[in-house]
């Protein structure tokens, strides 16, 4: 894992991280310990090609908010809200992959729920960041020669930015910094 330099700029992130996630289940394992850091008003922004590993990312931060599965990947539903099992935030699991420009985003009223959710927005890079004060933007790439199998290795790289993240950048560097499970 590396860093970056510490700001409270909102347009530089508070933090910057970079891991190696070895297979689908850790991706998922990483979701969760993210989710323990997530609350009402956060807004995720998630980056990287096809089959990166987005929507297995938010499966594991579904099942570490506990919220009503299954968390998929949307074909014809570009948001879909996961209600908490418990007291905590519902999940907003968006898909902008087929919404051009940030009228189609301001259609899905995602700003309705934000407040006391939290947002996930796949593909949101560019459209989504002005929604909430700060935000997470996770990018995973995924190397060329990668096949189909469950098991390969991921680069997932996280800044977060805006003051939210800025008092919360010790915790997020403890959070990510700890056993893959
Ligand atoms: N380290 C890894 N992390 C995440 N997924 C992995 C990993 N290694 C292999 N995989 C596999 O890669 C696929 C990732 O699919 P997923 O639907 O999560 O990607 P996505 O980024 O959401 O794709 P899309 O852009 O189509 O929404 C899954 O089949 C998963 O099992
Ligand atoms: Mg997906």
């Amino acid at each position: 894992m590396t860093e970056g330099a510490a700001s409270d700029l909102d347009s530089v992130p508070a933090v910057t991280l970079k891991l190696a996630v070895h297979g689908a289940v850790d991706m998922r394992a990483l979701g969760t310990r993210l989710a323990s850091l997530l609350r009402r008003g956060d807004l995720v922004v998630l980056a990287g090609s096809l089959g990166a590993g987005k929507t297995t990312l938010v499966q594991g931060i579904g099942a570490g908010l506990g919220v009503r599965g299954p968390v998929t990947s949307p074909t014809f539903v570009i948001a879909r809200v996961h209600p908490s099992l418990r007291a905590g935030p519902d999940l907003v699991h968006a898909d902008a992959y087929r919404l051009g420009s940030r009228l189609e985003v301001d259609d899905l009223d995602l700003d309705a729920d934000l407040d006391h959710s939290v947002t996930v927005v796949e593909w949101g890079e560019g459209l989504v960041e002005d929604l909430a004060q700060g935000h997470l933007r996770i990018t995973i790439d995924r190397p060329q020669a990668a096949g189909d199998t469950d098991d390969q290795v991921r680069t997932v790289t996280l800044a977060a930015y805006g003051r939210r993240w800025a008092e919360a950048a010790g915790q997020l560097r403890s959070v990510l910094s700890s056993p893959a499970r």
